[in-house]
């Protein structure tokens, strides 16, 4: 007898659960893109490690609840939606799913990004 396996072939294993600080962050490349694991209470978040201002890693800033603040000049974005919450950043910062299956983070890197 086996276990289901995750059903969406597009989740990838990130890294164990452990990795991620409370109230923290990682940061980690996915398939050659830079993602940040954001953990906060019990959900985990995953954004593109970009911010959408001036191109600085997003893991290194602050989380607050669902906001996570870039250390450089300080805009702040929605984990959840990825959308600024604070200027001067004005454009969002792209997600990703994310899946706990275990003691393993995965995260579905999407091709989302176009216009
Ligand atoms: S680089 Fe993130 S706010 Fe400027």
């Amino acid at each position: 007898m086996s276990e289901a396996p995750l059903n969406q072939a597009a989740f990838v294993r990130a890294c164990p659960l452990a990795d991620v600080p409370a109230e923290g962050t990682l940061g980690l490349e996915i398939d050659g893109e830079p993602v940040c694991l954001i953990r906060t209470g019990s959900e985990v978040f995953a954004l593109r490690d970009v911010c959408s201002h001036a191109e600085v890693p997003l893991s290194e800033g602050e989380i607050y609840d669902h906001t996570v603040e870039c250390w450089l000049h300080g805009s702040c974005f929605d984990v959840r939606t990825g959308q600024p919450t604070g200027p001067p950043a004005s454009e969002p910062v792209p997600v990703y799913p994310v899946k706990i299956e275990g003691d393993d983070v995965y995260v579905a890197i999407t091709a989302s990004e176009e216009s």
